[in-house]
């Protein structure tokens, strides 16, 4: 795997010793002087206050504009969408059909890593940034793209149109795999519903369920104990904080494993610093009962056309992170909804894993992904 040896190469230039000047003169102050030296002692420490106060923004600020170019993916493309509206594109592989990758709520394109590595060798496969993630840039108060008048800023609704107009601009061949976990499970089966014929097969991996959020529990946990952690994250990166404590090491990465690039790790330090990054984050949160329920109307008015297939992929939990009746209650209105919606679905349990799965056992979600891409070209080839 790709691994950066710089940094690691032991510095050349021996350490000069410093020499230190002792002024012996100074030991002995009159009383004036000392008080004279509180008073800057006073004016030393305001300026501290002032410099820690407004210093690490601005170094952040202009560490983050000097670290997006290096950091962005090499073979990502930024393609314009129309209207101004910038995304990011990260295609690997050769080959159809297409398989489209779509992160879970408030994540970058990047937890796909190792999944897209290893589809690569067999077909096309792209993922991309959705809008204010990653490499993706934020809409400007100014802008608009029409979409987020009907459906609201970040919302699935938004989302979905925002990936037709990058499919389209990137020359994406039709018709495709979809794969979507948690909110980009919620646009997989938006984007399947409303574009008939586009999708031949649709894969949800921890896909939310549509009315989890008319449960008390849940909204609970959603909006009084995960959404403040994110806002206080948002804050940490505004104020040049979680830069500092990336690089004391006092938080991490979560993405581990043996097979994930440094690549990787730097952009998500990137990332964790990056105030839009976060403050994105937190809209696709805030915002996640408007897009359940956007889906849950759209797949009632409208059936998934017979000719897509669907596969669903779960662990032994949503989050093991997670109080067990939460759990328990994702479990039970997964299981209602898609036997409502899509009762032919083929559903793959993976033993041991959570919500963590993709990077944490990416392999297994390879092994189903290559399963759909051999079907799909050995159907090409007989045609
Ligand atoms: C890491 O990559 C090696 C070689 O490609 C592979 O054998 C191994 O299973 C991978 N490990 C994980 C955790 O995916
Ligand atoms: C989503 O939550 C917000 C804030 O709690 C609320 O105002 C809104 O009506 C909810 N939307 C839906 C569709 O439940």
């Amino acid at each position: 795997m790709r691994r950066r040896t710089e940094g690691q190469e032991p510095s050349e230039e021996p350490v000069k010793a410093e020499t230190k000047v002792v002024d012996q003169g100074q030991h002995t102050q009159p009383k004036s002087k000392r008080r004279h030296t509180y008073k800057s002692v006073l004016i030393i420490t305001g300026k501290c206050l002032l410099f820690m106060l407004f210093v690490p923004p601005f170094i952040n600020h202009a560490a983050l504009q000097r670290e997006e170019l290096p950091l962005r993916p090499k073979d990502g493309q930024i393609v314009d969408v129309g209207s101004g509206q910038k995304m990011h594109l990260l295609c690997k592989g050769q080959g159809k059909p297409v398989v489209i990758l779509d992160a879970p709520t408030g994540m970058s394109s990047d937890i796909w890593f190792q999944v897209q590595e290893s589809i690569a060798p067999l077909t096309k496969v792209c993922t991309y940034d959705r809008m204010g993630l990653g490499f993706s840039e934020r809409l400007k108060p100014d802008e608009t793209t029409g979409a987020e008048k009907v459906w609201g800023m970040s919302t699935t609704g938004r989302m979905v149109d925002d990936l037709q107009r990058l499919l389209q601009a990137g020359g994406i061949a039709m018709p495709f795999i979809l794969v979507g976990s948690e909110l980009g499970a919620l646009n997989g089966r938006f984007y399947s519903h409303v574009h008939d014929g586009q999708v031949s097969d649709l894969v949800l991996i921890n896909p939310i369920p549509d009315d989890i959020f008319e449960e008390d529990q849940w909204k609970e946990y959603w909006y009084s104990e995960l959404l403040p952690s994110l806002v206080l994250r948002q804050f940490s990166a505004a104020t040049g904080l979680s830069r500092m404590l990336i690089i004391v090491g006092a938080i991490y990465p979560q993405i581990k494993g043996e097979n994930i690039s440094e690549e990787v790790i730097q952009r998500w330090k990137y990332l964790m610093s990056n105030p839009t990054h976060q403050s994105s984050v937190v809209d696709e949160h805030y915002f996640m009962n408007e897009s359940a329920a956007q889906v849950r109307d759209i797949t009632k008015f409208k059936p998934l056309s017979s000719k897509t297939s669907v596969s669903v992929i779960t662990g032994d939990s949503f989050d093991q992170q997670m109080p067990e009746h939460l759990n328990q209650m994702v479990a039970k209105l997964q299981k209602k909804f898609l036997e409502e919606s899509y009762p032919s679905a083929n559903h793959i349990h993976i033993k041991g894993v959570d919500r963590r799965m993709i990077y944490k056992k990416p392999s297994a979600i390879s092994q189903h992904l290559r399963k759909l891409v051999n079907q799909r070209q050995a159907k090409q080839q007989s045609e």
